[in-house]
């Protein structure tokens, strides 16, 4: 399909299909950019590439995606700068910049994208249109990189030419989860286990629910919650965050200057923790045991980090109101998902019940489905 897309945009054949996937995190949010721990794990909506080479310098984007402008985006590899300009292109342009800019040669390219990932919905859209694009060009172009090189890359791209002061998480996962397993991932170093994730074998379901809304200023909420972290590490005498231990929390918060940034300290210090206990909990076969974390860390992030909003929070409560084991918004925030852990046999129950409470507070109906961990980016043709 994305071939004949390709046909369709550029009258030839592409030289090979890739996919790159959005992510769901599982628990360690807003701990990526303070050196801590992650655990993502790939959804199976992905963005699909076919690509082909040029030798001339031109780059050729085009998306068969409703949610953005029809037509092709052209630009010129030798004038690619920081800043962009160029909407959605942007993500794949900024690849293109940041390969090159790291020393590789890239004479030019025509994409075509297709996408089955959510925008806006805090699934790593972003990220899977990097992502593609970069492993797409790294096979075509011989560059050899490792995957977990690929995600620092794409991650500059977002950083630096897109602007968005994003962390490493949600690109690492595009490029590095494995099917039926979610990935564990320290930030500081990128060291990576693959952490066998099936809740279905234990009679588990993880629900996704998209509320379908992005409040405004997401963005520069986000690069103040970062700055502050900044701040306290600083104020601290770390270079991070993750640094400062659990046991040593009470003490650091009593060290802060600036008491304002206490309950930033505390989330990320106790959402590392929370990452631990859910890899032992996971790693013991007490899966169901998981539920309790994941809602402790969702009133960490709504009550002390201040990124949820009514939507997210309506979901964890009416969820866990419902029966589920636990709940907690994922990804940035401020929008976007939650992910709800229930039996399987509760499932169905409790999307009714959310969508029912939604109805109720006179939100839009939410969006659910099931995740299940899938596939990293690879070639499909
Ligand atoms: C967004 C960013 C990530 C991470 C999360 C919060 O998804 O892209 O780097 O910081 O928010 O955990």
């Amino acid at each position: 399909m994305s071939e004949d897309g390709f046909r369709a945009t550029y009258g030839t054949g592409p030289e090979g299909v890739w996919a790159a996937p959005g992510r769901v995190n599982l628990i360690g949010e807003h701990t990526d950019y303070n050196d801590g721990f992650v655990m993502p794990f790939a959804l199976p909506h992905a963005t699909v590439a076919a690509v082909a080479r040029r030798a001339d310098g031109r780059l050729r984007l085009h998306s068969g995606s409703p949610d953005v402008p029809a037509g092709v985006v052209e630009l010129h590899v030798d004038e690619l700068a920081p800043g962009g300009g160029a909407g959605w292109a942007d993500y794949p342009a900024g690849v293109v910049w940041a390969l090159r800019d790291a020393g590789h040669e890239i004479t030019g390219a025509d994409i075509h994208f297709e996408s089955t990932v959510p925008t806006g919905a805090g699934l790593s859209s972003s990220a899977a249109l990097e992502v593609v694009t970069a492993v797409a060009l790294n096979d075509l172009y011989g560059l050899g990189l490792e995957r977990w090189r690929i995600a620092r890359l794409c991650q500059r791209a977002e950083n630096v030419y897109v602007g968005a002061p994003t962390g490493i998480m949600d690109q690492t996962a595009s490029a590095c989860c494995t099917e039926g397993h979610a990935l564990w991932l320290d930030t500081r170093d990128l060291a990576q286990r693959q952490i066998p994730f099936d809740m279905a074998a234990q009679g588990l379901r993880l629900l996704v629910v998209d509320t379908r809304v992005t409040h405004a200023h997401s963005e520069g909420e986000y690069g103040k919650r970062r700055t502050g972290c900044e701040q306290a590490a600083a104020q601290l005498g770390v270079d991070a965050l993750r640094d400062i231990p659990y046991e040593g929390l009470e003490d650091a918060l009593a060290r802060l200057e600036d008491p304002e940034l206490r309950p930033l300290v505390r989330h990320v210090v106790t959402e590392d923790r929370r990452v631990e206990r859910v890899v032992e909990l996971l790693e013991t076969g007490d899966a169901r045991a998981i539920g309790p974390v994941l809602t402790e860390g969702h009133a960490s992030l709504r009550d002390d980090f201040k990124v949820s909003c009514p939507e997210l929070d309506l979901v964890v409560s009416a969820g866990v109101e419902a029966g589920a084991l636990g709940a907690r918004m994922t990804g940035g925030g401020f929008g976007g998902s939650a992910i709800v852990l229930v039996e399987e046999s509760a499932a169905e129950k409790t999307a009714e019940a959310i969508a029912a409470a939604f109805a109720t507070a006179g939100h839009r109906e939410p969006r659910v489905f099931t995740a299940v961990p899938s596939a990293g980016a690879r070639r499909l043709v």
